[in-house]
């Protein structure tokens, strides 16, 4: 029987700290009903031991059921790609999703993506996106940004990809590291058009849970 998920968005993990926003994003996307394709890459799942107590396998059918474990995902709800799997569908413009999100990004994965390297299946992915005019979202978290980070992120945004850097303002007054996690999450999935109620967008009140 065919799903009934909506469209499929992509999601990447790269190595770079800050698992759980990707984690997190993974969690709300399969909420709010949506196919989630989801890449991690070797230095992701090293950033995921550290900073996480989630243990995620690198084969791509156990990761799909460890997160889908953690999200409550229904089958055939989140699909895994591995590195070097060129024949996945986020490998060519006829089958990627309208949608891709690395988060979070590394500055090396930044750098790839800026200048074409396709060097896996993630940069490939990307690379995708940008050649189709698809939407393309890097959470990068570094600190600081060197020249090259910059340059790289001025000429991503210029060819269209949204720069959305893993900087969670205060001024909702977060108790939690979940809530600074909640308040990137929520700039993500504003920016991808998906309904959520991780927190009010600003001049709105609270919800009421
Ligand atoms: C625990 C840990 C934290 C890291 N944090 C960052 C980070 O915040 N930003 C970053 O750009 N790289 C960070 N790195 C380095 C990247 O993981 C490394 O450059 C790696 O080659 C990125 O590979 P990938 O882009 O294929 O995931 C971190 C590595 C580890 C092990």
């Amino acid at each position: 029987m065919a799903n009934d998920f909506k469209p499929p968005v992509t999601v990447a993990l790269t190595g770079a700290s800050g698992a759980q926003y990707g984690l997190r994003l993974i969690e709300c996307l399969v909420a709010a009903d949506h196919e989630v394709w989801v890449m991690i890459s070797k230095a992701a799942h090293l950033v995921i031991d550290t900073e996480t107590d989630i243990s995620l396998p690198a084969r791509p059918e156990r990761l799909v059921e460890a997160l889908g474990e953690m999200s409550g995902a229904r089958a055939g709800q989140i699909r895994c790609f591995a590195r070097e799997d060129w024949m996945a569908p986020v490998a060519s413009g006829s089958g990627a999703p309208a949608s891709m999100v690395i988060c979070p990004c590394s500055t090396g994965t930044l750098s790839a993506v800026a200048t074409g390297a396709s060097n896996n299946l993630i940069e490939r992915a990307a690379d995708v996106a940008l050649k189709e005019r698809r939407q393309l979202i890097l959470v990068p978290r570094e600190t600081p940004f060197s020249a090259i980070h910059l340059e790289h992120m001025l000429s991503l945004t210029r060819m269209g990809a949204v720069i959305l850097p893993a900087a969670p303002g205060f001024y909702h007054q977060p108790s939690s590291v979940d809530d600074l996690i909640d308040f990137i999450v929520a700039r993500i999935l504003n920016q991808l058009g998906i309904e959520h109620r991780l927190m009010p967008r600003w001049g709105e009140s609270a919800p009421s849970t």
